[in-house]
């Protein structure tokens, strides 16, 4: 029977549930594929390292090149993560003429260019399932199932670990403080955070899907991602009196002037619906396609089965098609032209705005407010005053705005934050109806 050999680039966490799985499953797989997959190598830094599955020792290497252009290992799984070495292997096994599977966001959305380029030359496969919300198989769905549609809208909770702090500022009035500090007591969040709680590992995703979407890749730097860091309790408080959640929401859709409009945030999605339900480490992504509607799909968005589970099918799927002589069916982004759509800037997109301001209880201090927000052409939906509150010492308005344009609610705010009568800053949390 033809066996397929698989090399493997990084034993951590993910690494070590791909090979169990190659391992422990082979009868399943063989089963599933009529050959068999075999682990024929697997790098690791460190031989002697605990892990949680441990592959025998006959397999191991600490040198790349063990595996990087050996002729006997068709597939490439880089699982080590970071940007060097991974992005001088996977060129060099591409040019190798071998085929990669990668989990690696970080290297897909800072060198994605290169690195797509360089499949599309040598018309070997790239795929990259479990760098996007861990098993959910979204990227399939977005080159395969949905291929023929026009994407109109991708919206996605794409961090496991802000999903959670989030979930439990919302239903136990946590802290982001108390809260990152359990996420990182069950092993959630990393000893730094600051890649997930900033924003950064979601926006990477979001570049992938916005590639897959629409065939543009964007940078990370041209758009606005902003993380969960500044939100507080009362937030989570006002957000649900108002009927909202909060979750930290991946958004890109092309405008009708064919402009990219992409943005990471905070963002307030009406209780009840679909986004707003998905809880703890989960993720989800919906998109929008002319033709099929509305696609929804959720499920672990991190973890070491899970993620082994995505890197597992792609491995599978690369295998499947060497083995009937096709590979590459489809090109790693799905477009086999891409383009270049501008990215409109965060100014110019228009939206409704949840305000909470800490004031002065005085006459004319609304009167203040809602006379700059008028003057600058921002019209209020919804006001709550709220009791005082000892630690910014004043009252806190919270205003609903109808949708506005960005650039001028950020005027509107700036002239406001000039009048005597606030006593701390002004938060601003935009808000989505659509999910
Ligand atoms: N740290 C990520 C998360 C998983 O919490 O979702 C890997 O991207």
């Amino acid at each position: 029977m033809t066996t397929i050999n698989v090399g493997l680039l990084g034993l951590g966490t993910v690494g070590s549930g791909v090979a169990k799985i190659i391992i422990e499953e082979a009868n399943l797989l063989t089963q599933k594929l009529g050959f068999s997959l075999k682990l024929a190598k697997v790098c690791a830094r460190n031989l002697s390292a605990s892990r949680a599955y441990n592959p025998p020792a006959d397999l191991l290497t600490t040198d790349p090149m063990d595996i990087v252009g050996n002729p006997d290992i068709p597939i490439v799984v880089e699982l080590m993560g970071g940007l060097e070495p991974a992005r001088t292997l996977v060129l060099k096994a591409l040019s190798s003429g071998q085929h990669v599977v990668t989990a690696n966001k970080a290297l897909l959305a800072t060198h994605g260019q290169e690195i797509f380029q360089k499949a599309l030359e040598t018309s070997r496969e790239l795929k990259f399932e479990a760098a996007v919300a861990g098993a959910i198989p979204i990227i399939r769905v977005l080159k395969e199932g949905l291929t023929a549609n026009r994407i109109q809208s991708v919206f996605g909770i794409l961090n496991g670990t802000t999903n959670h702090i989030l979930t439990r500022m919302t239903q136990d009035g946590l802290t982001f403080q108390a809260a990152l500090a359990e996420a990182q007591e069950f092993g959630y969040a990393e000893a730094d955070p600051t890649n997930d709680v900033e924003g950064f590992d979601a926006a990477h995703k979001l570049t992938l899907l916005t590639a897959l979407a629409y065939g543009s890749l964007p940078k990370v730097a041209d758009f606005h991602v902003e993380g969960i860091t500044k939100l507080e309790p009362e937030d989570f408080a006002a957000a649900a009196e108002f009927g909202y959640v909060i979750k930290l929401l991946a958004i890109s859709t092309v405008d009708q002037d064919g402009r990219l409009e992409i943005r990471l945030h905070p963002t307030m999605l009406p209780k009840g619906s679909l986004m707003a339900e998905v809880n703890g480490v989960m993720n989800a992504v919906m998109v929008r396609g002319e033709a099929s509607g509305d696609i929804f799909l959720s499920g672990a968005g991190a973890g070491m089965m899970p993620t082994a589970s995505a890197v597992m099918g792609d491995i599978v799927e690369t295998a499947r098609d060497l083995r009937s002589g096709s590979a590459p069916q489809v090109p790693a982004l799905g477009w086999r032209n891409a383009q270049t759509l501008a990215v409109k800037s965060q100014d110019d997109v228009r939206l409704a705005y949840f305000l909470r301001f800490t004031v002065i209880d005085k006459p004319g201090v609304l009167a203040a407010i809602s006379g700059i927000l008028g003057s600058h052409n921002i019209s209020i939906a919804r006001v709550v005053q709220k009791d005082h509150d000892p630690k910014r010492g004043g009252v806190v308005v919270v205003i609903l705005t109808h949708e506005a344009r960005e650039k001028d609610l950020l005027t509107a705010l700036a002239e406001a934050a000039k009048l005597d009568s606030l006593t701390a800053p002004t938060r601003l949390i935009r808000v989505e109806k659509l999910v």
